[in-house]
């Protein structure tokens, strides 16, 4: 596909046909505009920061490139990190691209340079994410997981100051990054339906219920939201759950105050536009995402 383009870009007919035949296989199209983003866009230094993370076989499976981050070209993607090779083809970006490399070859010419330069912009942000990705595995010190350190680096991006902040961690189970936050100075405390910890600052409850000392201006859980944890919301209508949810998050924070989650194979269960309507913006950054196996999720929401 890159090929074609870069002779489509030149106004070359032959090359049209070739992207437009390759574009009638729409799983072809999306495996090629991958290939594109992040094996061959680019300039060098991109290159050679992306084959490294692809190379890297264990990482590049911990940490696949997800959409969200890859945030210039594709703004305001709806959807929370879905993985790159499930999403370019299918995200809202693609069909403007389409449309115009369908136009007679001059106009498919000029579309196939702007299609170009938001590919080489998406290899630019994945070696950007790449960067941080390096940056997060020397962070990992052995006591607190990746998703604990995805969510202390996703706080960091949203300029939260953890030290004085209150803070609730939910579910924080043995209390790895509830310590963290205490050390860190967060006045910090968490509520657990089954604590492994005890100390005064520690509720056992459910979250949806218990008597929190809110407004907090952090509230933050790694890997309870979802399948598997213990988390109990089972509504028929995931929409009513994730009212209840995004109802509880606004009835304990104000406005201002920052929510990160992190998931380790669900998908955080709302999505963008389900959080602002209940008053909470996700804070768009470049966090890697750690994966199990369904692609894993995260996301930082400032209350407005
Ligand atoms: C999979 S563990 C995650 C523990 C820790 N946060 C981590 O990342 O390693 C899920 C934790 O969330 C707690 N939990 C699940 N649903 C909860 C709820 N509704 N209210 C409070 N805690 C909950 C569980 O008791 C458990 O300790």
């Amino acid at each position: 596909m890159h090929e074609h383009l870069v002779h489509l870009a030149e106004g070359n007919t032959a090359a049209h046909k070739e992207v437009l035949r390759l574009m009638d296989q729409s799983s072809a199209t999306a495996a090629a505009l991958v290939d594109v983003a992040i094996r061959r866009a680019g300039d060098r230094q991109t290159r050679l920061a992306l084959d490294a993370h692809l190379q890297d076989f264990k990482w590049s499976n911990v940490f696949p490139l997800h959409l969200q981050e890859l945030a210039t070209p594709i703004p305001g993607d709806p959807r929370f990190h879905e993985g790159v090779t499930l999403a370019l083809a299918s995200s809202p970006w693609w069909p403007p691209h389409r449309d115009a490399l369908r136009k007679p070859t001059r106009t498919a010419a000029k579309a196939a340079r702007k299609l170009l330069g938001d590919l080489d912009a998406i290899a630019q942000e994945a070696a950007v994410m790449v960067k941080q990705i390096t940056e997060m595995r020397k962070l990992l010190d052995g006591t607190l997981h990746v998703l604990q350190t995805q969510a202390l680096l996703r706080l960091e991006l949203a300029g939260v100051t953890l030290a004085g902040a209150k803070t609730l961690e939910v579910g924080p189970q043995e209390g790895l990054l509830l310590n963290h936050l205490r050390k860190l100075g967060a006045d910090a405390c968490a509520v657990d339906l089954q604590p492994q910890i005890s100390a005064p600052y520690v509720i056992t409850g459910d979250f949806m219920h218990a008597a929190l000392p809110g407004p907090f201006d952090v509230l933050v859980a790694t890997a309870v939201f979802e399948e598997g944890s213990g988390w109990t919301l089972h509504l028929d209508d995931p929409r009513k759950e994730a009212a209840l949810l995004l109802d509880r998050f606004k009835s304990l924070t104000h406005p201002g105050s920052v929510v990160v989650l992190e998931h380790v194979g669900y998908p955080v269960p709302f999505t963008t536009q389900q959080a602002a309507e209940h008053g909470f913006d996700v804070i768009p950054h470049r966090v890697p995402s750690a994966v199990a196996h369904n692609g894993a999720r995260g996301c930082a929401l400032r209350r407005r």
